[in-house]
């Protein structure tokens, strides 16, 4: 009898069918004369029931002392059982191991508690288990929400370089890299500026990529190399942008919520908490932030930058995100546009997560004004040579235009509802963390 290779994710098609799946013992529990092996395949975990009556011999044998992680193929029918984990069981009638994990050498991560440095220490392999697989399949759906969203608001997709001359978001966390012939380049902290220059070519765009950020800081929500997806848009304003950052973000959590649920159960999300998750969101001056922090019994005084306790306490009872703008100056990167009523005040915009998530996107207006630019350049101290393509986008054609930045990881914790981002991206680059 011909046994066809599914997937488990596939399960209910096939019910009453004879099938096999190719995959990897997660766990195994034993019952007497019946085993019951639970199957991966990086599509879902599959329970199988092994009865000895019905199997050869030795076959059973090869089955009941079959080592965690150990690569095997099954076969037999497939059967609906709501007590199951997905729904469905095997009824095992054939099986071939592909290659057995030996006792001597055992699978490091076991069903017992681990420390995270010894689960990070094994971000290969720990990958395979429930939890991390959940995380990383949320992060999947986020990017190609993300993607889907642009695709059809009229964005081109425009890749900017990781390999750049000149800062964007302060020098102060640059990676330097050797390039050719004692040339120094930058990893980049934002395709921002590359993307200011497409918007000017293509109206509206976005850029993907990988980010990087030289931050000495040992939080749970920083990271050294990131995921940021950045919208541009030429004849583009504050206000537009906030109201892409509301829209984007409603339509993101919606895939999530319909597509990833079973994923959010097994990380125990509270789903509620994303459900309400609907436009419009509440928005507030940063004068006003500073009065609310100020009453919570925050340190915060006008003119600070929000820590990651004010972001927690800003968005307290709340149950969607919260949007802060018109930041001061001071504290903002030499690329926004003033405020016309009040220059102290940059024409900027954060969206803060609640449930302490911290900040989700930053972004806003940019400086379209020659003069004004050139200024900025200088009071920063950053090298006009570097920025020759960037300020002659303020010669021809200059209009105004805004954007934001979103980074990919911040999102994925809020939705799994993690305590570290570290895991929502599959190899976490951090301050003390560069392997596996
Ligand atoms: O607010 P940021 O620094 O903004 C920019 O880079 C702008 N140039 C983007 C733009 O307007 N095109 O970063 C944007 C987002 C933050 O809101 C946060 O979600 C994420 O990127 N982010 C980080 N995520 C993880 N680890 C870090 N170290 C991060 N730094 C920023
Ligand atoms: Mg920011």
């Amino acid at each position: 009898m011909p046994y066809p290779r599914i997937r488990i994710e596939d399960a209910a098609h096939h019910t009453g069918e004879p099938v096999e799946i190719a995959g990897w013992l997660y766990n195994l529990r034993k019952s007497g004369k019946i085993v019951f092996p639970l199957l991966r395949d990086g599509t879902g975990i599959m329970q199988c029931v092994a009865v000895k009556a019905n199997l050869d011999e030795a076959l059973f044998e090869t089955l009941k002392n079959l080592t965690q992680e150990s690569a095997l193929i099954l076969r037999g029918k497939l059967r609906a059982e709501q007590r199951a984990p997905g729904g469905y069981e095997m009824d095992v009638e054939g099986a071939e191991i592909v290659d057995r994990v030996p006792e001597s050498d055992p699978y490091p991560i076991t069903p017992k508690e681990h420390g995270p440095d010894f689960l990070m220490d094994h971000r290969h392999l720990w990958l395979r288990s429930k939890r991390q697989h959940s995380v990383i399949r949320v992060r999947h759906e986020v990017i190609k929400a993300v993607r889907d969203y642009f695709d059809s608001h009229g964005f081109t997709l425009v890749d900017t370089p990781i390999f750049t001359p000149a800062a964007c978001e302060g020098t102060t966390t640059l990676f330097e890299v050797n390039y050719f012939d004692d040339e120094k380049v930058f990893l980049t902290q934002s395709g921002q500026l590359y993307n200011e220059a497409d918007a000017m070519a293509f109206g509206k765009v976005y850029c993907f990529g990988p980010t990087f950020r030289a931050e000495k800081s040992k939080t749970r929500r920083h990271l050294t190399e990131f995921w940021m997806v950045e919208p541009e848009m030429a004849y583009a304003t504050l206000d537009d942008v906030k109201q892409l950052a509301e829209d984007l973000i409603v339509f993101v959590v919606g895939r999530v919520l319909e597509n990833r649920r079973t994923e959010l159960q097994a990380l125990e999300r509270d789903i509620s908490k994303l459900e309400t998750v609907k436009a419009p969101f509440p928005r507030m001056s940063y004068d006003d932030a500073v009065k609310a922090l100020q009453a919570r019994g925050s340190e915060i005084q006008w003119g600070g930058d929000f820590g990651g306790p004010d972001e927690t306490m800003i968005t307290e009872g709340l149950d969607r995100p919260l949007l802060v703008d018109r930041y001061p100056t001071q504290v903002k990167a030499f690329y926004f546009e003033p405020d016309p009523d009040r220059p102290e005040l940059a024409l900027g915009v954060d969206v803060i997560a609640p449930e302490g998530y911290g900040e989700l996107i930053g972004g806003g207006q940019r400086i379209h004004n020659l003069n004004l630019l050139l200024k900025r350049l200088e009071e920063h101290k950053l090298p006009p040579e570097a920025f020759n393509w960037y300020i002659d986008l303020r010669k021809y054609g200059s209009v105004p235009h805004a954007g934001f930045g979103m980074g990919i990881e911040r999102f994925v914790a809020w939705m799994c509802g993690l305590e570290h981002i570290r895991e929502t991206i599959p190899y976490p680059r951090m301050l003390y963390r560069t392997r596996p």
